[in-house]
């Protein structure tokens, strides 16, 4: 266990227990990777874990996933996640959620702000709630919202960033427009569905996928094409969006991939490392999840900065200030992009670089208020 927290540089690692209604053995992980920046955030997953080993890996490679996005966004969090282990004879339907939130709170408690909570895959807006009233350190209560919103408002910058940088090279300079570009959405969920009505708004062609019949025709009445779920990655594309799952793109597909770019939400996109060499080759333009996608981490550390009065006063200065930092989401990535092309890198290789650089303290080039707030990857926060 050591010498894994080692590998991964992770900052500490904390293990709760307690026995809940009925003898259950409830567990909970939570794994803290870095607080250079400032108290870690990220969600916390409730499920069944097949061994406790896996649970651990869970926390720590999310918690240090989360360390590096909030180091690319800007935010002045660390990383950090945890992982509440449901006893596996117990049914989800037969867990006392009100006994196993209240007791996660306490756990959060324990750890005095050094660890903020928010919803993560398991767990839901009403379970915040109850966290709520045992700990103030958590940012995904009904009282903050959700923010599939600001995740979408960033995917769509990223694919401005992306397709400026594909086809006009220079920032901003005049931005390409979406309007009669092909743009294959994977996933019409809360974060698909606005990528794809904002696409269709501004006229592009969008090709859609999703098993929710409802969604789909939703979709059609907006005036997408739908296609099956399994034909939407093979599109030809000017820009493949995946909002759905992760994992999607592997060995198996990448070749048959018929777009210029990949810009989309879902974490953890690609199967394996070695794929993101394999889209350098095809000449395929990738914008790393982890960094597209934060604009749900933005608005999750923003509220919460201003829901416990450290910085900002009002929701309309909050909601500018998220609106700056997203918008520094095509700064980052066409810097990442830039950099990777004239050294010759993956673009992975060149983002993981960058948040660590960041985590390391290294400030680089001009870090004036304003580029600070717009997340420049030249100003490490
Ligand atoms: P969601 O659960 O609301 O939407 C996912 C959608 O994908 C659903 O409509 C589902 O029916 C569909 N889907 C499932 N399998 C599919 C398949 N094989 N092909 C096509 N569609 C399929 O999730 P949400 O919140 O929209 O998130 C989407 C992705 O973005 C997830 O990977 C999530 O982890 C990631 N993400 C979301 C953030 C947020 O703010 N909601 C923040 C950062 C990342």
């Amino acid at each position: 266990m050591f010498k894994r927290m080692q590998s991964m540089s992770m900052q500490a690692v904390h293990c709760f227990q307690t026995v809940g209604p009925n003898q259950q053995n409830y567990r909970a992980i939570i794994a803290i990777h870095n607080t250079q920046l400032g108290p870690a955030l990220g969600g916390c997953r409730c499920l069944h874990y097949a061994h406790e080993q896996l649970a651990f890996d869970d926390a720590m490679r999310l918690a240090q996933g989360m360390s590096y996005k909030a180091a690319l966004a800007n935010v002045p969090h660390g990383g950090g996640k945890a992982v509440i282990i449901l006893p596996s004879q117990v049914a989800l339907k037969d867990i006392d959620r009100q006994f196993l939130f209240s007791w996660f709170g306490h756990c959060v408690e324990q750890l005095n702000g050094q660890y903020i909570t928010a919803m993560d895959v398991g767990t839901q807006v009403e379970d915040m709630d109850v966290v709520a009233k045992q700990t103030c350190h958590v940012a995904s209560a009904s009282n903050i919202g959700d923010p599939a919103h600001s995740t979408a408002l960033g995917v769509m910058a990223g694919i401005q960033a992306a397709l400026d940088f594909r086809f006009q090279k220079q920032p901003h300079s005049s931005n390409v427009s979406m309007k009669w570009k092909r743009f294959a959405v994977q996933g019409l969920g809360h974060v698909g569905w606005r990528i794809a009505e904002r696409l269709t708004e501004l006229g592009a062609h969008v090709i859609a996928a999703d098993p929710d019949e409802e969604k789909c025709h939703q979709g059609q009445a907006l005036g997408m094409q739908i296609v099956p779920v399994d034909e939407i990655l093979q599109q030809e594309c000017d820009v493949l969006v995946p909002c759905a799952l992760g994992g999607v793109i592997h060995d198996e597909n990448v070749a048959q991939l018929k777009c210029s770019i990949i810009a989309g939400s879902a974490n953890n996109q690609l199967a394996h490392d070695g794929i993101a060499r394999q889209l350098k080759s095809r000449n395929i333009l990738y914008a790393p999840d982890y960094i597209i996608n934060a604009g749900g981490l933005i608005f999750a550390s923003l509220c919460y900065q201003g829901q416990n009065n450290d910085f900002y006063t009002t929701p309309e200065v909050i909601d500018k200030k998220i609106r700056q930092k997203i918008e520094g989401i095509y700064t980052t990535l066409f810097e990442v992009f830039q950099q990777a092309k004239s050294s010759d890198r993956d673009i992975n290789d060149v983002a993981n670089e960058l948040a660590l650089q960041r985590l390391a303290g290294k400030r680089q080039g001009n870090n004036d208020d304003e580029n600070k707030d717009k997340g420049a990857v030249y100003d490490a926060a």
